[in-house]
């Protein structure tokens, strides 16, 4: 049938991630490249795919069956006209989920547009509550803006999670800050082990903290307790973290390294350059954009869609070294 989903592993494949632009208004020093860093080799405005583009290709995945999106970059809050987008987006039926990844520089004007559009729940990338460090990760001097767009966001009733990139040496003096975060705040704050992606990543093999590290050292302030997993929460593993006195706060591990999470993948990927991609770490990408430009029917997009799910591999396994890798992060959207 070549509208099914089901991959040759068995799994259903119903989660899109969207990277709409490699644009962003940050640049940190482990997600872009060098020259993309001075804005050169950025992709011209025509080499995105339109919205009208990207509804179509979306219809057409939705009417096969999925039912979840997520939109990411670069920063997806860059790309003029989005908050359209995203309405445009709501009125699809079957769509169930949309929700987006930011960096929460533009969250605090754009938090309430995001609501109204029809939004409810942001994953917000900080990787340090510290103004100073957050210069020095990003690029730009812009901490307490992100946090004002934080606080706006939960004030307004956003579902918060706060992805925070474990890195030793760059912010491993915070993880009992964080921690403190979720206690204090409605807030999920989730610490996902850094990645080899990008073939001039900064990651070294010395930078990479495990989550089982990370959980003995934040054991120290409290009983952590694994809640049940639910499908639509993908690869976070959750618990609940309880002090001495009461307190209680969600932390969630994500660990595609030490614990991945390949057998029960659910995600196809379209890139901001309009290439299909089935795996986060595989490159094998196929040309969408090229097919749908050559004017091909939807017969033939849905068949492209269907070859790239059969063609999703099992997963990947770091240790034997399959992690493989080159394309940025900003493109792919991660
Ligand atoms: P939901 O499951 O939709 O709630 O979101 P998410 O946690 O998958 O999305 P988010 O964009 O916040 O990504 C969090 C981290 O997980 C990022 O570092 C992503 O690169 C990573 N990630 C997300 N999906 C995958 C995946 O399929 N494979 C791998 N290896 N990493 C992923
Ligand atoms: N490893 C793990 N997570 C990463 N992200 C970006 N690059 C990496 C990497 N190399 C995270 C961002 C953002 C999410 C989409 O991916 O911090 O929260
Ligand atoms: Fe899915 Fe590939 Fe990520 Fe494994 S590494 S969870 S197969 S995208």
């Amino acid at each position: 049938n070549i509208d099914s989903l089901v991959d040759m592993f068995s799994r259903t494949i119903s989660y899109l991630r969207l990277s709409l632009t490699d644009r962003c208004n940050l640049r940190c020093v482990y997600c872009m490249p060098e020259d993309q860093k001075d804005g050169l080799k950025m992709l011209k405005h025509e080499e995105l795919l339109s919205y009208e583009e990207l509804l179509h290709i979306i219809e057409l995945v939705v009417g096969m069956g999925m039912n979840k999106i997520r939109l990411t970059g670069g920063e997806p809050l860059v790309r003029k006209g989005v908050m359209g987008f995203i309405s445009s987006l709501s009125k699809i039926s079957g769509l169930d989920e949309i929700r987006l990844t930011t960096n929460g520089v533009l969250l605090h004007e754009k938090a309430t547009g995001l609501y109204d559009a029809g939004i409810r729940k942001l994953n917000i990338s900080l990787d340090t509550m510290r103004p100073e460090r957050f210069k020095k990760i990003t690029g730009f001097d812009l901490f307490d803006q992100v946090w004002k767009g934080i606080k706006t966001a939960g004030e307004l009733g956003f579902d918060v999670k706060i992805n925070v990139v474990a890195m030793k040496g760059v912010n491993d003096d915070e993880f009992v800050d964080f921690v403190r975060l979720a206690l204090e705040t409605p807030y999920q704050v989730r610490f996902i082990e850094f990645m080899p992606v990008g073939d001039d990543s900064t990651w070294k093999e010395a930078s990479y903290i495990t989550s089982s590290d990370l959980q003995k050292r934040i054991a120290v302030l409290g009983t952590l307790k694994a809640l049940p997993g639910r499908r639509m929460d993908g690869p976070a593993r959750v618990y609940s973290l309880t002090t001495d006195d009461g307190a209680q706060g969600k932390i969630g591990f994500i660990s595609p390294i030490s614990h991945h999470f390949c057998d029960t993948c659910n995600r196809l990927r379209l890139t901001s350059a309009g290439r299909l991609r089935a795996c986060l770490l595989h490159d094998k990408e196929a040309d969408l954009k090229a097919l749908l430009r050559k004017g091909a029917t939807d017969q033939e997009l849905r068949g492209l869609i269907r070859r790239t799910i059969l063609d999703k591999p099992k997963g990947h396994t770091l240790a034997e070294d399959q992690v493989n890798c080159s394309g940025q992060m900003s493109r792919i959207g991660g």
